[in-house]
């Protein structure tokens, strides 16, 4: 369970996050929506401690995560993965590389230096971008990938970790309807199969409903909404927005649900063993 008990966050004279307490159980997709400035990032940041809070405390299963340190603060940054909107993965290098990245945090940095990844580790990611479907990008370079894909590399690199939680920063802002739905449908299915936490900040009312348990509204840094994705009405977002009568959805909408139903499979299934050759060491 995450708790986040109290919590600020200010930059000089301005609070992002004004003194939010939330708590999350385990096995929630929980969507935080707000516009722009509201406080999403932050309050996502502070959790995976990428910045600190000014006041207040953040707890998962008990344990205060707001005031680790050293390896102990490590080792939660291993439990709760991030995925940004930018991909944050480096371009030139190939896809499997990018995914081995999820495990420098628990590798030496003499292996670091030298590229050096367990055998048992290339077949892992593999493994993982076999499970998203782009086990064939394998060796390619992330640069060559649609932005969708680049996406789905970098939660494979993110499931490397093997999170507890996975908190998702604006993961589809950068993507079309179609590529939108894919890691959507991504994430929705690693919540469902694996169980892992996840909270993700999304720009879209139409997306937030359809794929989250549980809706967080967030406004002036503080929780104005925190429901069932059907109890978010017009008027609930209305709020949210801080918008008046001439509020339209579709200002916040990516039009997904314009999209055929899910996509099932997004596999392009491909034997691990058949890309071997290409990363043994
Ligand atoms: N590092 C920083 N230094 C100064 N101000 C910051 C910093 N990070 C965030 N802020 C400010 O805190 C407020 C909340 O920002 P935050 O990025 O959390 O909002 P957001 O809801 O994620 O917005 P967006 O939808 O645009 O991503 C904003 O006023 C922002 O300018
Ligand atoms: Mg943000």
């Amino acid at each position: 369970m995450l708790e986040i008990r109290d919590v600020s966050r200010r930059f000089g004279a301005t609070t992002a996050v004004d003194r939010v307490s939330l708590t999350i159980e385990p096995g929630q997709m929980v969507g935080i929506i707000g516009r722009s400035g509201a406080g999403k990032s932050t309050l996502l940041r502070m959790i995976n401690r990428l910045i600190d809070p000014s006041d207040g405390s953040i707890l998962f299963n008990g344990t205060a995560v707001s005031a680790l340190a050293g390896k102990a603060l490590r080792a939660w940054q291993r439990d709760c993965a991030m995925v940004f909107q930018q991909f944050n993965l480096v371009p030139r290098l190939d896809v499997v590389s990018n995914v081995l990245h999820g495990t420098l945090n628990r590798r030496s940095t003499l292996a670091t230096v030298f590229n050096l990844f367990p055998q048992s580790d290339i077949y892992q990611a593999i493994d993982i971008l076999d499970r998203l479907g782009i086990a064939a990008h394998a060796p390619k370079r992330v640069e060559a990938l649609s932005g969708g894909q680049q996406q789905r590399v970098a939660i494979a690199r993110a499931l490397m970790q093997d999170p507890k939680i996975i908190l998702a920063d604006e993961p589809i802002a950068s993507l079309d309807p179609m590529n939108a739905q894919v890691v959507m449908d991504t994430l929705r299915r690693i919540h469902e199969e694996d169980g892992r936490m996840i909270v993700c900040n999304l720009h879209t009312l139409d997306t937030a409903r359809r794929y989250c348990d549980r809706v967080i509204g967030m406004r002036d840094g503080r929780i104005v909404f925190d429901g069932l994705p059907e109890e978010l009405t017009t008027s609930a977002a209305r709020d949210i927005y801080g918008a008046d009568e001439s509020f339209s959805e579709s200002a916040t909408s990516t039009s997904i649900e314009s999209l055929e139903p899910a996509l099932a499979s997004h596999a392009q299934a491909r034997p691990a063993a058949a890309l071997e050759p290409a990363f043994a060491l």
